[in-house]
C-alpha cells in the first residue's frame, strides 16, 4: 500500500504551497558548488507536481525564487535562470499531457527577455488544461505585491472611482496577483528552516504550515503526501473553538 491510499479524499486541500529550500545545502553536502544542488531540484518538481496530480490538488504553487534571491552572486541569479529555461523546454510535453495548467505570479518584469518569451509558450501551451494549476512564483515578493495593490486601491479612491467603505478583504484580495486562485490551504516549506521568507503573507493567513527536514531535491511523492497526511489530521478552527467545529 503507498502512502497515497491512506489520504482521505474528502480532505484534499485545494492549493498546497511550497518554499522549496535547501538546493546548496545538499549539494554543498556532496562537495559540488550550489548549482549541482538547483539541478537536482527539478526532479523534486517533477515528482511533486505528478503527486499533486495523483491526490487532486487543484491549485499548486511552487516558490521559486525569491525578489531577494537576485542578490545572490551572478553566477548562481544566471545558472538559476537557465535551469528555468532549460526545465521548461523539458517539462512542457509531459505537462501538456497531465492537463496542467502553468501561471506565475512575481515581477515578470524583471526576468531576462528569453526567460519571458519561454513563459509566455508554456502558459499558452498549457492555457487549456483542465487539471492542476501550476503557479511559479519568480522574483516574487509578498510586501512587493502589497505596496502594488495599495497604490492601485489608493489612485482608485482618489480618483474618485472607489470610496474607503468599499474596501475590505476581498477587496484587497482581488487586487493581489494571486486573485483569481484560492488561498493555500497548506504550505509546506522544506530544508529544516522555519520562516515564511516573504512568501504569500496575506494569503496565508488561515493556512496550515508544515516544515520538513527534507532538503528540497530529496523531496519525493511520498513526503508529499505524508505532508497532505499531517494537514488531514489537523483541526482548522478559523478562530472557533474545538466544539463549535465539531458540532458543525
Ligand atoms: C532554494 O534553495 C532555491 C532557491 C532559493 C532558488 P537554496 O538555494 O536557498 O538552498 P540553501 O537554502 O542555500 O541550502
Ligand atoms: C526562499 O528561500 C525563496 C525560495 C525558495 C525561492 P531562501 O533560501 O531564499 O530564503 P532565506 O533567505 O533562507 O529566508
Ligand atoms: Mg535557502
Amino acid at each position: 500500500m503507498n502512502a497515497l491510499d491512506f489520504l482521505d479524499k474528502n480532505n484534499i486541500p485545494q492549493h498546497v504551497s511550497i518554499i522549496m529550500d535547501g538546493n546548496g545545502r545538499w549539494a554543498k553536502k556532496r562537495g559540488n558548488p550550489r548549482i549541482f544542488g538547483h539541478k537536482n531540484g527539478v526532479k523534486a518538481v517533477r515528482e511533486t507536481v505528478e503527486a499533486a496530480g495523483e491526490t487532486g490538488v487543484k491549485y499548486l504553487t511552487l516558490y521559486a525564487f525569491s525578489t531577494e534571491n537576485w542578490n545572490r552572486p551572478k553566477a548562481e541569479v544566471d545558472a538559476l535562470m537557465s535551469l528555468l529555461v532549460n526545465s521548461i523546454e523539458n517539462e512542457t510535453e509531459n505537462l501538456i499531457k497531465n492537463k496542467v495548467r502553468l501561471q506565475t505570479i512575481g515581477c515578470r518584469e524583471s526576468l531576462p527577455d528569453n526567460v519571458n518569451r519561454k513563459l509566455d509558450a508554456i502558459i499558452a501551451n498549457t492555457s487549456n488544461g483542465t487539471g492542476l494549476t501550476l503557479i511559479l512564483a519568480l522574483s516574487y515578493s509578498s510586501k512587493f505585491e502589497i505596496i502594488e495593490a495599495v497604490k492601485k486601491i489608493a489612485n482608485k479612491v482618489a480618483a474618485g472611482n472607489l470610496s474607503e467603505e468599499q474596501i475590505d478583504e476581498k477587496l484587497i484580495s482581488d487586487y493581489l496577483q494571486t486573485a483569481s486562485f484560492p488561498d493555500p490551504d497548506l504550505m509546506i516549506r522544506t530544508s529544516g528552516e522555519y520562516r515564511l521568507s516573504n512568501f504569500l503573507l496575506w494569503q496565508s493567513a488561515y493556512s496550515e504550515l508544515y516544515f520538513t527536514p527534507v532538503l528540497w531535491p530529496d523531496f519525493r511523492k511520498h513526503d508529499f503526501f505524508e505532508a497532505i497526511l499531517d494537514y488531514q489530521k489537523r483541526e482548522r478552527r478559523f478562530g472557533k473553538t474545538g466544539d463549535q467545529i465539531e458540532t458543525k
